[in-house]
């Protein structure tokens, strides 16, 4: 029986996850691979925690270069996370001509254009489809399922801790704080919890994505970022009744010359099933000219469901040395002098509906002068509503929008702020319909 030697560098959470697969699942695997798949070493720097593995003698190691460096070892699985380490290791195992797996998504947003290119120079595969999603195969179905498409837009869920929070607030009237501690106990949430409620853990994979489906340079640092720290309970509550959810999604849309690449709360009509993805679930609808809308869903996060993804970039990787097979599926889904440096379009530029709050004073006069400001700004408005919400000596009203440009939203509203008539700042969410064409 061929072997093939795997080398695992930091054995977390998800490492330990990642060698149980291939210690515990060795039979299945022989069976579908045709080959023995043997963790040969595995370094992390503590080996006294119980993982509950067995691993045999002098397979766990300190020294992650003894395992990079290993002329033996044929793949290089990267899971010590975090930026600087990550990247010297992995393009260590790069220039030593292994091939590679991770799961680091800041690492790839961040280094991911410097990190391929080597990779692709040196003629090696890398394989991250862990970065995103979890479990789900979004990396696969871009790279490969969709390779006859155009991609034209890819909204989703891609951050389960928030997706938590936001559902606990939504469904049990949970705190913020209590669901986000519930978050952190429940492992799911990035050691500083701020990338996740911040909205840059979902940057990060909307990063790779973007640049996998529409042949780019992967940009991180064009893509508009909100998180979901100021959404208050009165706005999920306003959303319920107008029929919305509030989500914080990833929105990316294809305009050829340029994309958006957005991630904001967002309120999504009930009958959109991403409007149904609750807890710590992710999930991504993709529209392909050919394909139409397809929808992925599952576990965004933990130890087994996040292995299971590692481990089939695993397989992938050695059935490519079983046969002999390099570079068969191009690394950021386009042949390397395809990637354009496509630009993101500012925030400014985009138009959408919206849901604005703001704090009023109940007398004559204020929704004229609202409104007046927002027509001044070719702002349409859908619908106004007013409930006794009392808040302080305010009142909530809250309007929808048809479709405007964010450009003109953002004057309006700042005139608006400084009126003497409104108590607090006025409060914009966006919304994504189905028909979004009023
Ligand atoms: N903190 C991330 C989340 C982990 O909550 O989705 C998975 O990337």
């Amino acid at each position: 029986m061929k072997k093939i030697n795997v080398g695992l560098i930091g054995c977390g959470t998800v490492g330990s996850g990642v060698a149980k697969i291939l210690m515990e699942n060795t039979d299945l695997i022989r069976a579908r691979v045709g080959a023995d798949l043997i963790l040969r070493r595995v370094a992390d720097i503590d080996r006294k925690r119980d993982r509950g593995i067995r691993f045999d003698e002098g397979v766990l190691i300190t020294d992650s270069y003894k395992v990079v460096d290993d002329p033996d070892i044929d793949i290089i699985v990267e899971m010590i996370g975090g930026e600087e380490v990550s990247r010297d290791m992995i393009l260590r195992a790069i220039h030593n001509g292994k091939q590679v797996v991770t799961a680091n998504k800041a690492l790839l947003a961040s280094h991911g254009n410097t990190i391929f290119r080597e990779a692709a120079g040196k003629g090696v595969d890398l394989a991250f489809e862990a970065s995103v999603g979890g479990c789900m195969p979004v990396i696969k179905t871009l790279r490969e399922s969709l390779v006859g498409n155009r991609v034209k837009s890819m909204i989703g869920i891609l951050n389960g801790t928030c997706n938590y929070i936001l559902s606990k607030i939504s469904d049990e009237g949970c705190t913020f704080k209590t669901a986000l501690s519930e978050a952190q106990s429940r492992g799911f949430a990035e050691a500083n919890p701020s990338l996740d409620v911040d909205g840059l853990d979902t940057a990060h994979k909307l990063a790779i994505l973007t640049s996998l489906a529409y042949g780019m340079e992967i940009n991180l640092h064009d893509i508009y970022i909100e998180g979901i720290s100021n959404i208050a309970p009165l706005d999920i509550e306003f959303a319920r009744d107008f029929g919305y959810r509030i989500k914080l999604l990833v929105i990316s849309k294809n305009w050829e010359n340029a994309v958006e690449a957005r991630v904001h709360p967002t309120m999504i009509p009930f009958d959109n099933l991403l409007s149904n993805v609750n807890g710590t679930f992710n999930a991504i609808t993709i529209t392909g000219d050919a394909v139409g809308d397809i929808l992925l869903y599952g576990h965004g996060a933990g130890m087994m469901p996040t292995a299971s993804a590692v481990v089939s970039d695993i397989v992938d990787l050695a059935r490519n040395i079983l046969s002999g097979a390099k570079s068969r599926i191009p690394l950021l889904s386009y042949q390397m002098n395809h990637i354009r440096k496509i630009p993101i379009m500012p925030i400014d530029d985009i138009s959408t509906h919206y849901y604005f709050r703001f704090s009023a004073l109940d007398r004559p006069g204020v929704l004229s002068r609202i409104s007046g400001i927002l027509g001044d700004h070719k702002i349409s408005i859908k619908s106004v509503h007013q409930k006794g919400r009392k808040s302080g000596g305010s009142v909530p009203i809250v309007m929808l929008t048809h479709i405007a440009r964010e450009a003109d939203v953002r004057k309006a509203l700042s005139e608006i702020a400084l009126l003497d008539i409104v108590s607090d700042r006025p409060v914009l969410i966006r919304i994504e319909n189905e028909n979004q064409e009023d």
